[in-house]
């Protein structure tokens, strides 16, 4: 019979786990058979001694079927998009409404934060009243209402995933292709999607710094995710800098907000354009791109935005005036370039846990987001820089945490040369 610490001993050996056991761990997963210090050597069993390939998808399709596989009846096709964790990164935010302002259902089931990285759920978190743990009943009707609604797994959905997610976050134990890929393709085939796009982070701010990484993960959620019958695709991007210039909760909402809201564009429009567009081309929809331009130029983006907001609790009139409703910090302090010069690098991991720090993350479990603290206006990569300008602005709940940040911020802020400018899109895996 299988038990735990079996399958972990097997794990610590060095042995095949095989498929039976995942498939039995999984569930235990789901259904409380398993310890959180179990989860935990699990966790690190696998980032150490890697699946096969079988095991992989064996995992994965265990870890969707620990809840229910939900199916739909909608008058268009059901598509969604993930990341495998940055900084800056509320594409989702801002991906999902446009999506659904071009006819298509957005059933999207996201995470909290990860390690360094942001979570949608925690920004979100952020929207008075916006609920991101719906019954089953609420989330379709909001689906089917607004076209969009962006919540966490739950006890219905790939329970197993909810569980280990939290135990990997706080055991070192993210930065594993396996664990990375039946994390997310356990929730994205759970939610009954017909296309998908996967957005694979390559460099300082994501878990995968080398392209040789990020292109093994890419081909093994390819494959993983077509063989479940789910048409994916991936575009590897460029994590060398945070994607938006704000990291934090609230200040990546009002972020998301300012490009749904035409008030600004850059690389969080362009992303979300590029991979908005590969996953209608999945779903047959052609001209892509010039949809999702016009459902954002339109405001019909936006106006889907609002409306999944409100049908999830949040205030009824948050597009309009979203700024009343967000939190603000009460420190806000700038952090000063003391030479000029151009932006040469920017450790993204390192400005990640500079928010973690403030409050934006979690160190354990049980700890408690404070969504008003991050950073703001963080400057690009080579961009010139005055002495005296500002590289990033602080936001933080008390002045000794605003000092700690200060520090983190300029250690990860290299001035210097310019690098040679980087295309955001690196490569296309299909
Ligand atoms: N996003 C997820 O949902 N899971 C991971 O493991 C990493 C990013």
């Amino acid at each position: 019979m299988t038990d735990a610490r079996s399958v972990i001993a097997r794990l610590r050996r060095g042995e095949a786990p095989g498929v039976e056991a995942l498939r039995w761990f999984a569930e235990g997963l789901a259904d409380g058979g398993v310890s959180d210090a179990q989860a935990g050597a699990f966790a690190m069993g696998v980032c150490l001694r890697g699946l096969t390939a079988d095991e992989r998808v064996a995992l994965t399709l265990a870890m969707r079927d620990s809840g229910h596989v939900l199916a739909w009846d909608l008058d268009g096709p059901v598509v969604d998009k993930h990341s495998t964790g940055g900084v800056g990164d509320c594409t989702s935010l801002v991906l999902a409404p446009a999506l659904a302002a071009c006819g298509t259902y957005v059933p999207m089931i996201s995470g909290r934060g990860l390690g360094h990285t942001g979570g949608t759920l925690d920004k979100l978190d952020a929207i008075p009243g916006y609920a991101t743990a719906p019954d089953e009943r609420l989330f379709r009707q909001v689906v089917a209402e607004a076209g969009c609604a962006i919540v966490g797994a739950s006890a219905e959905i790939a329970p197993a995933d909810k569980r280990l997610y939290a135990v990997r976050d706080v055991t070192a134990t993210v930065e594993s292709l396996d664990l990375i890929c039946a994390s997310i393709l356990s929730k994205k085939l759970a939610a009954g999607l017909q296309a998908l796009v996967l957005d694979v982070k390559v460099g300082s701010g994501a878990f995968l710094k080398t392209t040789d990484a990020a292109r093994a993960l890419a081909r093994a959620m390819v494959d993983t995710a077509n063989g479940a019958g789910c048409t994916t695709t991936v575009l590897m991007t460029g994590m060398d800098e945070p994607l938006a210039p704000a990291l934090g909760n609230a200040l990546e909402v009002d972020a998301a907000m300012r490009v749904l809201t035409g008030v600004e564009q850059g690389p969080l429009y362009d992303l979300s354009v590029a991979l908005g567009a590969e996953v209608l081309a999945s779903a047959g929809i052609a001209g892509g791109e010039a949809r999702l331009v016009e459902a954002i130029a339109s405001g019909a983006a936006a106006e889907r935005f609002g409306r999944m907001v409100y049908g999830l609790g949040g205030p009824i009139g948050f597009v309009e005036d979203w700024r009343r409703y967000l939190p603000e910090a009460p420190v806000i302090r700038a952090v000063e370039a003391v030479e000029a010069g151009h932006v040469a690098a920017i450790d993204g991991e390192a400005l990640g846990l500079a928010v973690v720090a403030l409050g934006g993350g979690r160190r354990v479990e049980t700890d408690q987001i404070d969504p008003m603290v991050g950073l703001s206006e963080v400057v690009r990569l080579g961009a010139p820089v005055e002495k005296g300008q500002p590289l990033a602005r602080i936001h933080a709940a008390r002045l000794s945490q605003a000092d700690e940040a200060e520090r983190a911020v300029r250690a990860a802020i290299t001035l210097g040369d310019a690098p040679a400018a980087q295309k955001l899109v690196r490569e296309r895996v299909a």
